[in-house]
């Protein structure tokens, strides 16, 4: 496997391209098809969201929820914000869902020239690291904040890494190599942390202490819990880039 590490403002044309943004929108995208949303469909600009709830709403059956943030808090009309713990059955259920992020729906276009793309965060880890195939190019999307890198989605494509090299020949380069070495040091040990442990180390991040600022410290809680989802969301339609469970 041929793996390299992109910063959402780098073009992929990988066989299968992950986008990382651990907080919170990758999780956010598991844990709504894991409650049983039918589809998000995503979109970089708030006023492309409503346009494509504006369309859907001729047909009953379809009625979106309008889903995301801007500064981590709801969108003012939006239904939903960007914290997992709102993406229950009760609210997503066979519900088609619309959804735009600051990072993450960008760094969704930024992969949409992969042959295949996937959604990763710790919610599915085992999920996507076992799932790779072996002879392909694998880009790691990760979403940082406004353009910039940040530990909690380095970590994540180090964790995948890690597994992926008990499987593997792996080729990587050198951002993927820092990635791999960031996760294997960060715990002092080989095994998975606990997510109490993995909280820890990720309440530190760039994306952390931004939830924590703005009282979201408990999200953090909720996107560290490894392997609570065997599922990929991955991508069915483009333009816009809708993912599902297939
Ligand atoms: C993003 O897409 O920038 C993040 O998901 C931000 C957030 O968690 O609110």
């Amino acid at each position: 496997m041929d793996t390299s590490f992109l910063s959402a403002s780098a073009s992929t044309d990988a066989d299968v391209a992950i986008v990382i943004d651990v907080l919170r929108a990758s999780s956010v995208m598991v844990a709504a098809l894991a409650a049983g949303a039918r589809r998000v469909i995503t979109t970089r600009e708030v006023d492309d969201a409503r346009d494509l709830a504006e369309e859907y709403t001729s047909d009953r059956d379809l009625t979106p929820l309008l889903c995301g943030e801007r500064q981590c808090t709801r969108i003012e009309g939006f239904d939903l914000g960007n914290s997992p713990a709102s993406y229950t059955a009760s609210r997503v259920k066979n519900r088609d869902l619309i959804l735009t992020t600051t990072n993450g729906t960008q760094a969704i276009a930024a992969a949409a020239s992969a042959k295949e793309v996937w959604i990763g965060c710790f919610l599915n880890l085992s999920a996507i690291a076992r799932s790779l195939p072996a002879d392909s190019n694998v880009d790691l999307i990760c979403a940082g904040t406004n353009g910039s890198i940040t530990m909690e989605d380095v970590l994540f494509a180090g964790a995948v890494l890690s597994i992926c090299d008990q499987r593997f020949e792996l080729e990587l380069n050198d951002e993927s190599i820092i990635a791999r070495q960031l996760w294997r040091s960060s715990f002092g040990r080989e095994t998975m942390p606990s997510p109490e442990e993995l909280s820890e180390v990720l309440k530190r991040s760039q994306g952390g202490r931004n939830l924590v600022r703005v009282g979201y410290e408990s999200d953090i809680g909720l996107c560290a819990n490894v392997d609570a989802y065997c599922l990929i969301p991955k991508r069915v339609h483009e333009e816009p880039a809708v993912f599902a469970v297939e």
